[in-house]
């Protein structure tokens, strides 16, 4: 194999880390009994996570070809990788190997003292054992299905919208006791003391945890909106950053690929994230959504139990895998004393 050189993904790598990823990803599908995989990765989704951690989405290229391609996630101090994956004339040739080292040291270089990454596939984890990542724990993928009387068991503004089919909390939409406004109306009235809290809210989750370099990313990139949760003293009680949109879709230039939505991150009190969910769902019913997915960190029983209790149930489990620390904690945590984070760690 001629030499393979692993370096920072370009925009004019986009067409094909997607066309990469659509190979190594239906292989797969094919292998371990995955989804069937129809589409590739639109450039709107791709664009924003290289935008979100441009250092930290790198290909493999072999005489100018892609063969191989990685995205990178940042969160303050955190750093995972996925997803990730290599043509399949060129599995097996130590390709996807380089990728994970030189992600690994791309996010230590840059401070990251959580390193991870998560899989669905069971067969991949002893390749990632091999390569110094722990498996430490599951994340489960809940879901829940919009019907008409979704909201109708909750209070505000948000279960109104929801049966209506309209959700536009610009000036502010009252849900129990809190308001939740999208985060440019927050950003614009105090955008730098709403950060603080923000970062404050993730460090009680995990020290250095910083989301907020996503929430402008988001509502720019059409991938979705960015909530926060006000409550009666107007201090910030949560925040939510929802992709509405499916990440693969039939044309590569989709503007508007299908509603799929999922709640990329969420953050704040067992009732503020209450009204944040009933707002991503009524946001998720205006887009003609069915369902809406929100990811918990199985370790966590409380988190689960504020789910189960609202409805959602397990749709799928993924491994959670750390090369360097720790994210999540550990069985002793006081969980109900937390702040709950119902995040993903897939792309
Ligand atoms: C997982 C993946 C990224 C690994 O990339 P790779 O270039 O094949 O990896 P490497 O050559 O560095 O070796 C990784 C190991 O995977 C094995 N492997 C995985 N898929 C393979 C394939 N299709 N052909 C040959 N070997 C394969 C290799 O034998 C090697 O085993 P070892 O640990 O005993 O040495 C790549 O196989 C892939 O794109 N798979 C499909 C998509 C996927 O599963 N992505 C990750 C989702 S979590």
């Amino acid at each position: 194999m001629p030499e393979c050189r692993i370096r920072t993904m370009t925009d004019d790598d986009l067409p094909d880390v997607s066309r990469v990823d659509l190979a190594a990803f239906s292989l797969a599908a094919q292998r371990f009994g995955g989804h069937p995989i129809d589409h590739g990765r639109h450039r709107m989704g791709l664009e924003y996570f290289r935008r979100a951690a441009s250092d930290l989405c790198i290909v493999a290229d072999t005489d100018g070809e892609v063969i191989g391609y990685g995205i990178g996630h940042r969160w303050g101090d955190t750093a995972w990788i996925g997803p990730l994956g290599v043509l399949p004339e060129h599995m097996g040739r130590g390709v996807g190997t380089a990728l994970m080292q030189g992600f690994c040291t791309r996010a230590a270089d840059g401070g990251a003292t959580v390193v991870g990454l998560e899989t669905s596939i069971a067969q991949n984890v002893r390749i990632y054992e091999k390569r110094g990542f722990l498996a430490r724990g599951v994340r489960l993928l809940a879901a829940r299905d919009l019907g008409p009387a979704v909201g109708a068991a909750r209070a505000g503004d948000a279960a109104t919208a929801g049966a209506t089919g309209r959700f536009d909390p610009t000036d502010g939409a009252k849900v129990g006791d809190f308001t939740i406004l999208p985060w440019g109306a927050a950003g614009q009235a105090r955008p730098a003391s709403r950060i603080k809290e923000a970062r404050k809210l993730a460090g009680l989750v995990t020290p250095g945890l910083d989301h907020t370099g996503e929430f402008d990313a988001v509502p720019r990139s059409g991938m979705g909106p960015t909530y926060v949760a006000l409550d009666g003293a107007d201090r910030l009680a949560g925040y939510a950053v929802l992709h509405l949109r499916a990440y693969r879709s039939p044309g590569f230039m989709d503007t508007t690929p299908p509603a799929d939505p999922l709640v990329w991150i969420m953050v704040g009190s067992a009732e503020a994230t209450g009204a944040l969910l009933a707002a991503c769902e009524a946001a998720a019913q205006a887009a003609g959504a069915a369902r809406l997915k929100v990811p918990c960190y199985g370790g966590n029983p409380h988190a689960w139990a504020v789910l189960k209790q609202l409805g959602y149930k397990v749709d799928a489990a993924f491994i959670r895998m750390f090369w360097r620390g720790q994210y999540g904690g550990t069985a002793d945590r006081k969980w109900g004393q937390v702040p709950l984070d119902l995040s993903s760690w897939l792309g």
